[in-house]
């Protein structure tokens, strides 16, 4: 595992914007994972820069995401599919029919996730996953449990999830209770991984997740058995952490 430290979050989300345009550019037909939440929103900021300037050429890559809330539509402003419109693929050059978001309002959701399986193999696997970290230790949305499910899958949020989502449901009531997940095979599966973690509030449960032991009550945890793990943290989030 390589951890890096950067001292704002905005140069940690820079270098992290700059690990992938690299991966792009070694290889134009990248297969990536990506991920939403706050930290993500200055990464993607860095990887749309990087396009108008020519720096980067998107049109042979796929993506997939790593998660959405169910009973949402992907037209719904809150769901996370027209968050990646916002942030990231309304500005570059992406496929749009190779930009792979889970569909929350299927009315099957099982078969759903399965869809979503089969088109991440079709595709060849995951050359990389690019991912965020929940308080609670949560990746995807695979939340802190006695056991974790392998595949992609239809998954209940905990409060911490919800409450971390309120703001854009005017309420963590409000915050769907659902949601569908890459599972952590599926992310483990990925051949590199990119965790990108920003902020004090990450502090303790970035230190718990890297130095301590491997446990499925911090799904995080289990990134401590891959061969290949990038962390990129700003000074406040690696506070903690033991190396
Ligand atoms: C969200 C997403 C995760 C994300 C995490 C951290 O709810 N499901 O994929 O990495 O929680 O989000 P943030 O960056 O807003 O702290």
């Amino acid at each position: 595992m390589r951890i890096t430290r950067y001292p704002t979050p905005t140069a940690a989300a820079a270098a992290a914007s700059r690990l992938l345009v690299t991966r792009l550019r070694e290889t134009p037909a990248l297969v990536v994972g990506l991920p939403t939440g706050a930290t993500a929103v200055p990464f993607y900021a860095g990887l749309v820069r990087a396009y108008r300037c020519g720096r980067v050429d998107f049109r042979r890559a796929t993506t997939f995401n790593l998660d959405e809330f169910v009973g949402l539509a992907p037209a719904d402003a809150r769901s996370y599919r027209a968050f990646m419109q916002r942030h990231l693929f309304d500005h570059v050059n992406l496929v749009p029919t190779r930009t792979h978001v889970l569909n929350g309002a299927a009315r099957d959701l099982r078969a759903e996730a399965r869809r979503f399986e089969a088109r991440i193999d079709a595709a060849g696997g995951l050359d990389l996953v690019v991912i965020g970290i929940g308080r609670n230790g949560h990746i995807g949305f695979n939340e802190p449990a006695a056991a974790l499910e392998a595949r992609t899958h239809e998954t209940r949020l905990t409060r911490s999830s919800r409450e971390a989502n309120a703001d854009a449901f005017g309420g963590w009531r409000r915050v769907p209770a659902h949601a569908l997940t890459m599972g952590i095979g599926t992310i483990l599966g990925a051949r590199q991984v990119l965790l990108l973690a920003t902020g004090a509030s990450k502090a303790t449960i970035l230190a718990r997740a890297l130095d301590g032991p491997v446990t499925t009550r911090i799904p995080a945890s289990l990134l401590q058995t891959h061969p290949d793990v990038r962390v990129v943290a700003d000074a406040a989030a690696a506070d903690r952490l033991q190396r």
